[in-house]
């Protein structure tokens, strides 16, 4: 039987073809043609003016944080529902996250926990669009100006999300992406900076380059102690040409998405990632939360998974549940979610047989309670 992946990236021609020009020929003063391309092609898709190329979006969240000039003991507030990446490079600055709840429709920040969270330390509010659902930016953004807080949106699950006309991504001070092989889009490893914010894209583009200022000729010296996030010119071929795909790979997940809307339709209990009114979902990760009325089993379902070579994903952990945080049991939804939750196969060439059969095994683990 062959493996139902939960994601794998989808590789056709143009990127070998790409990535091959760009071993072959993407040296000397040619070195940075990609990656310039990559940016502007990114920028562009987005809609923000700026956009910098980085290894990896764990490194651009750094980068943006110490842009945005957060210190020790800065709070930032931000949901306990997340992948790691996103909070690590607070604590590298020794600021202090602070984790707030999420909405129990969206699997997003809930606006009303950042407002009880605010303090006279909090200098940002931390967004993520989980799975490809979109936070409540409105509601958020008017939080920011009322309490003169920045705004983070990591989109790394975000491509093809869209809030009110905006891209995800391009809506607060400034934006992150992952082209980690299992995204949407993906370099292999990789990343976006993006900001319509001048003061910086400035600062990052010398914070990245080890404290090098571009606009100062004198060779080799450094302004301050800076950081080293560069994606590499063959990376950003393969981003090139992921760019001009974008829309198809877009229009393919979501796709699968219907595709397993519809095999779970008419099952009571199960809710899937949601699109309001006014958004459009990328839909990353197509992902079921059972209801408790179903009595599910995520472990029990996993492992059902695995003896029909399907790769199941767990949702996301609260992070103040691990051991390096403090517990914080008060965000009732995120410590009650996870256990109700798990992630589908997704990657772009799953077939519709593929999404009966994972539609399938999750109905005969639900049966009995349906
Ligand atoms: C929400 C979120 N943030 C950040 C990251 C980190 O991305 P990277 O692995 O490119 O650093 C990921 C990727 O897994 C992610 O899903």
């Amino acid at each position: 039987m062959n493996r139902i992946y939960y994601t794998k990236p989808s590789i056709t021609q143009l990127e070998v073809q790409y990535a091959t020009d760009a071993a072959t020929n993407g040296w000397g003063e040619k070195c940075y043609d990609y990656i310039n391309k990559f940016e502007a092609l990114f920028a562009q898709h987005l809609g923000t003016k700026y956009a910098i190329a980085t290894s990896s979006c764990t490194g651009a969240i750094h980068l943006g944080l110490v842009a945005l000039g957060i210190k020790p003991d800065d709070e930032i507030i931000i949901a306990d529902t997340n992948w790691i990446a996103t909070v690590a490079p607070i604590t590298y600055l020794f600021a202090k996250p602070v984790f707030v709840d999420i909405l129990p429709d969206t699997w997003c920040i809930d606006p009303d926990s950042i407002r009880k969270a605010i303090t006279p330390k909090t200098k940002a509010i931390y967004v993520t669009h989980l799975y490809g659902n979109l936070c409540e930016m409105d509601e958020i953004l008017d939080i920011a100006q009322k309490h003169g807080l920045s705004v983070i949106e990591d989109a790394a699950e975000g491509i093809g999300s869209v809030y009110k006309g905006k891209k995800a991504g391009s809506i607060g001070d400034f934006g992150t992406f992952s082209f980690h092989g299992t995204k949407t889009i993906t370099t292999g490893e990789g990343g976006m900076f993006v900001t319509n914010r001048k003061d910086l894209y400035d600062t990052i583009q010398i914070l990245n380059s080890h404290g090098r200022n571009p606009t100062n000729p004198k060779q080799f010296w450094c302004e301050m102690i800076g950081y080293k996030y560069k994606m590499s010119n063959m990376q950003a071929a393969i981003g090139c040409a992921q760019m001009e795909r974008i829309e198809e790979l877009i229009l393919r997940k979501r796709e699968i998405f219907s595709q397993y809307q519809e095999g779970f339709q008419g099952i009571q209990g199960i809710s899937m990632n949601p699109e309001k009114k006014g958004t459009k979902n990328g839909y990353w990760m197509p992902t079921i939360v059972c209801d408790k009325s179903l009595c599910f089993d995520r472990e029990k379902l996993l492992k059902k998974f695995k003896e029909n070579n399907i790769d199941g994903r767990s949702f996301f952990y609260p992070l103040s549940m691990m051991p390096m945080f403090e517990e914080k049991r008060e965000n009732a939804i995120s410590y009650d979610i996870y256990g109700r939750a798990v992630n589908l196969p997704s990657y772009h060439d799953i077939t519709q047989e593929n999404i009966i059969t994972v539609v399938d095994v999750v109905k005969k683990a639900l049966k009995g309670s349906l």
